[in-house]
C-alpha cells in the first residue's frame, strides 16, 4: 500500500464497529412501492434512497457511487458472462445486467435463501429477469462447477462482494477453473474497509493481473474511507 493510502486509511481509525445491517427485506419492499415496474433506474434510484435517507441501519449495497464506476467498467467490458460472489438483495445485479447486452447472461450467486428470493423480486420488478439467473450456493462451492453445471467457459466481469475473507479463495477457484482469461476483469468490493489486505497483495503481486484501486468512500458514508480494486487478467 502507497504511504499516502496508509495515512488517509488511519485517519478512518478506528473504523465504525457495525455488526447489524439495514433489513434488505425493507429496501426491496420501499423499491416495489415506490420504482416504477420495468424500469431498472428507477429501482436503483428507490433502493438508493433508501440507502441514503430512510435506513436506520446502514445498507451494504454497493451504492450509487461506487455503483457509477461499476457502470464504467461494465461498459467498458461489454461482458456476455458476468457473474457476481454476494448477492443480498439484488442492488448490483440489477445495476450490472441493465447495461448487460441483449443474449448475456448475468450470475448472481448468494449463499442466503432469503437474500437469493429478495435478489429474484427485485430483479423482477425492475424487469431483467431474462438476463439475471440467482443461484443458491456457497460461491466455494459453486465456482469450480459452473463450467460443467452451467457451461459457462469464461467470465468476462465479476464482483466479489461476499465478505473480504472470501474474496483470494474465490478468485483462486475461478483461475483453477480456467474461467478467467485473457481481458476478464475482476472488481472487488470493501477493499479498505472492512479490507481485503491479503487479496490486495495477491492481485497486485501477481504477474498475471493488472490491478488499480478505485479510492472512494464506503456506499451512503461519506466520512468513511473504503476502494474497489479492478483487476484486469493478461492472460
Ligand atoms: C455485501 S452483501 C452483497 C451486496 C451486493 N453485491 C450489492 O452490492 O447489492 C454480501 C452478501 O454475500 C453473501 N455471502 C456471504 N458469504 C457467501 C458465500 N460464501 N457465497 C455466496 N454468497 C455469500 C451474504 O449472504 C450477503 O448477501
Amino acid at each position: 500500500m502507497a504511504n499516502a493510502e496508509k495515512q488517509n486509511a488511519e485517519l478512518i481509525w478506528p473504523p465504525p464497529d457495525e455488526r447489524e445491517f439495514e433489513n434488505p427485506s425493507l429496501i426491496v419492499e420501499y423499491a416495489e412501492k415506490n420504482a416504477k415496474k420495468g424500469d431498472p433506474n428507477d429501482v436503483l434510484k428507490a433502493a438508493d434512497y433508501y440507502g441514503w435517507n430512510l435506513g436506520k441501519l446502514r445498507s451494504i449495497a454497493i451504492g450509487d457511487v461506487k455503483g457509477k464506476f461499476v457502470d464504467e467498467v461494465v461498459q467498458d467490458v461489454n461482458p456476455t458472462v458476468a457473474l457476481e460472489c454476494g448477492a443480498w438483495f439484488g442492488y448490483s445485479a440489477v445495476r450490472i445486467a441493465r447495461l448487460m447486452k441483449p443474449g448475456s447472461c448475468f450470475y448472481s450467486l448468494e449463499i442466503d435463501p432469503i437474500c437469493a428470493k429478495l435478489t429474484e423480486r427485485l430483479v423482477k420488478h425492475a424487469g431483467l429477469s431474462d438476463k439475471v439467473k440467482v443461484v443458491l450456493s456457497d460461491a466455494h462451492e459453486v465456482i469450480p462447477q459452473l463450467r460443467d453445471k452451467y457451461k459457462i467457459e469464461k467470465i468476462d466481469l465479476a464482483l466479489l462482494d461476499n465478505g473480504c475473507k472470501h474474496y483470494k479463495g474465490n478468485l483462486i477457484e475461478m483461475l483453477d477453473a480456467g474461467l478467467l482469461q485473457k481481458g476478464s476483469v475482476v472488481l472487488s468490493d470493501n477493499v479498505l474497509y472492512p479490507a481485503a489486505n491479503d487479496y490486495r497483495e495477491f492481485v497486485q503481486s501477481h504477474k498475471r493481473f493488472e490491478s488499480t484501486l478505485f479510492d472512494t468512500h464506503l456506499q451512503y458514508t461519506p466520512n468513511v474511507r473504503d476502494g474497489m480494486e479492478k483487476s484486469t487478467y493478461l492472460g
